[in-house]
């Protein structure tokens, strides 16, 4: 039997784009929460609508743009050159506190660990490895590489292909519940790490093959599925 391919999302899986909300609050106080989920949920929306339209560029494209959307709605006297600085933080994010050591026992275990993001290559190398997780990824996979943003099923399809793995041997492992429907929706494997407990997966047509709370659950729930 061949081998199964685990694939990470990045941010929100992995990296934890709430908490740019320390990079935020000198200057925001406690609105800094408020403008980091918007910032984040801008972000998305952008990158959705971008792909309806056809309209792709580099996902920092939609960073900058969330992070004006945010900032029109909450704190618009905020300067140019600070909203670079924290566009320059997100470089910096931090990993949630168990995926190293979740990620150690994964490879263990052997599967094979790739990344794969909306995030350009570069964008993932140095977030990464700021991180400390590069070496756990034998490759990094961008939708850059095809132009188009998840959901779309064609970046599905091109993990399978760059990974030379059948759809069914093929995990995709994110905390996003739309990145999740959207590997279910292109026949892949998904595993839903529900960090916020209020999401939901409102389809039941595209519910996850598992479903766990934080990432060091993972290497339990994916044997008991007999993986
Ligand atoms: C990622 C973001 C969109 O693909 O979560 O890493």
């Amino acid at each position: 039997m061949s081998e199964i391919t685990l694939a990470f999302d990045v941010y929100g899986t992995l990296i934890d784009p709430y908490a740019l909300a320390d990079e935020l609050r000198p200057q925001l106080g406690e609105q800094a929460e408020t403008v980091a989920a918007a910032w984040r949920a801008s972000q998305l929306q952008l990158s959705f609508r971008r792909g309806l339209m056809g309209r792709y560029d580099d996902f920092s494209v939609c960073t900058r743009h969330g992070l004006d959307v945010a900032l029109a709605a909450h704190a618009p006297e905020i300067d140019e050159a600070t909203r670079q600085a924290w566009m320059a933080a997100y470089a910096r994010l931090p990993a949630f506190d168990e995926v190293a050591d979740a990620l150690t026992a994964l490879g263990r275990q052997g599967y094979r660990r790739v990344a794969f993001s909306n995030g350009s290559h570069d964008a993932m190398r140095s977030v990464l490895g700021n991180a400390g997780l590069l070496e756990h990824f034998e490759d990094l996979v961008s939708v850059d590489e095809i132009r188009r943003f998840k959901p779309d099923p064609a970046v599905y399809h091109h993990l399978a292909r760059r990974m030379q793995s059948a759809h069914d041997r093929l995990w995709l492992v994110s905390s996003n519940n739309w990145d999740v429907q959207g590997a279910r929706h292109a026949g892949l494997n998904a595993a839903w790490i529900q960090r916020d407990p209020a999401a939901l997966i409102e389809d039941p047509a595209l519910a996850p093959n598992c479903r766990v709370v934080a990432l060091d659950e993972l290497p339990a729930a994916l044997g008991a599925h007999g993986r």
